[in-house]
């Protein structure tokens, strides 16, 4: 993994990655794509098509067996269940522990947690504690924790798996939104269709390989065909 300055490159660019969970079980054959800077696009495919094995790759959390992974650094991942990295009692105190790795003051720390959570329209739940909260509200306290440690590259795992529909919509359009204003670039792994009226475009996975990219209305009406 190249932790990239990487001029105006694509912010995320994987050449023939491959990986393998055990010998002969590839979840990942020969998968190339790139996401320019400044882009939201989002990667579908159907179960098991290797898409969250693609996101840890690209988190750094798993390293490719061959090929080439580079990605604009840091690097924000929102799990598809919260629960699974909201650790701190409280909203304020969550944001604020991705920060404890840098060398910031305590009033450059909540100066970052509140410019966050004010992102993410969470403001007024700083104190709230986390078992408090929405499934929706997980989700974007996940988001201002990645924001607040001003990541260049958000990756986001179904991160609308567990929302019903008006959640759903506000959270992308929501993500839509920072990503635009803040300049980051985004890849949102899901499989409903109409959070594709939100992206720049669209990758789908088949069997660990992209078999499809671009624009995503024309994705959508293949995928809705079929
Ligand atoms: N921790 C693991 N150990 C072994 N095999 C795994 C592991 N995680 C995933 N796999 C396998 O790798 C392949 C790709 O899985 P992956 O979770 O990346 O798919 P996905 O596209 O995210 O699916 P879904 O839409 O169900 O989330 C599958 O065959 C899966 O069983
Ligand atoms: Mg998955």
């Amino acid at each position: 993994m190249e932790a990239a300055e990487i001029g105006n490159s694509p912010a995320i660019v994987v050449k023939d990655a491959c990986f393998e969970w055990s010998p002969g079980k590839l979840a990942l054959t020969s998968c190339s794509l790139e996401v320019p800077r400044g882009e939201f696009w989002m990667l579908l495919g159907t179960n098991g098509s290797g898409k969250s094995t693609l996101l840890r790759l690209l988190a750094g959390l798993l390293r490719p067996h061959s090929g080439d992974i580079q990605i604009q650094q840091p690097v924000g991942f929102v799990f598809q269940n919260p629960d699974c990295q909201l650790v701190m009692p409280t909203v304020g105190a969550d944001v604020a522990f991705g920060l404890v790795a840098e060398k910031l003051t305590p009033r450059q720390v909540h100066d970052r947690v509140a410019e966050a959570l004010d992102l993410v329209n969470l403001l007024d739940l700083y104190r709230r504690p986390i078992y408090a909260l929405s499934g929706g509200q997980k989700q974007r306290v996940a988001i201002a924790g990645a924001i607040a440690r001003h990541c260049e590259v958000l990756l986001l795992d179904e991160p609308t798996a567990l929302l019903d529909p008006d959640s759903q919509l506000d959270l992308v359009r929501q993500v839509r939104r920072i990503v635009t204003e803040r300049n980051l670039t985004a890849l949102w792994v899901t499989h409903r269709l109409n959070e594709l009226d939100y992206c720049d475009g669209v990758f789908l996975l088949d069997r660990g390989e992209v078999v499809d990219w671009g624009d995503p209305e024309r994705v959508k009406a293949r995928l809705m065909e079929a």
